[in-house]
């Protein structure tokens, strides 16, 4: 089975991510933006991973404006964030990013973020939406003490876990490549 592994990442935990998901499957990786459209139809699985700015998959709509090109592969998306793994924020990523509208596998993955590094405006963003979901429903008391400790605790996280279950899917999806 060819399958290339694509990525947008600003400070590196998503293209670690990539690279480790390509490495373990023995595949091609690169950034999203040095990806040949036109080469998409040797492939037959497609992953890709971006990083996550403010609930949206930063590349996905890149991405995704080629699926009339992917339809018929087999496409997996995970997204690197600093919010922890859970159904509540699969879900919100899931609808924020419109991943519904697509047959495609999804993957929610934790990263790297220290809130002290970033600008004046993206501290506002975060303190906003740290804020915002204080008074949410949908999350629960240890999500919300989480995201409030990241404004004073950086976080550099690896999702062994989830890298794992994206290499098993791959590994699942050879085999069914090879069979059919
Ligand atoms: C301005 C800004 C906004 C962010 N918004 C979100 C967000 O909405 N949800 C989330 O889970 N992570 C958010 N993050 C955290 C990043 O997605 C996280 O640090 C990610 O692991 C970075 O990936 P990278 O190391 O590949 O750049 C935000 C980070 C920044 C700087």
């Amino acid at each position: 089975m060819k399958t290339i592994v694509l990525y947008e990442s600003k400070r590196g935990s998503t293209e670690a991510y990539a690279k480790d998901i390509a490495k373990a499957i023995d595949c091609e990786v690169l950034p999203l933006k040095k990806f040949k459209w036109k080469t998409v139809k040797d492939y037959d699985a497609i992953v890709f991973g971006g990083w996550t700015r403010g609930s949206v998959i930063v590349g996905i709509d890149n991405f995704l404006s080629h699926w009339e090109e992917m339809k018929e592969k087999n496409v997996i998306v995970f997204s690197s964030g600093l919010s922890p793994s859970s159904k509540v924020v699969r879900d919100a990523m899931i609808s924020s990013n419109l991943l519904d509208m697509y047959h495609l596998r999804y993957y929610q993955l934790q990263g790297k973020f220290d809130y002290a590094s970033l600008s004046f405006l993206d501290k506002t963003l975060i303190k906003t939406s740290v804020a915002r979901l204080q008074n949410d429903p949908n999350y629960d008391d240890m999500h919300k003490a989480a995201m409030q400790r990241l404004l004073t605790t950086p976080i550099d996280v690896y999702d062994q876990e989830g890298v794992n279950k994206i290499i098993r899917v791959l590994n699942k999806i050879s085999l069914e490549v090879a069979s059919a």
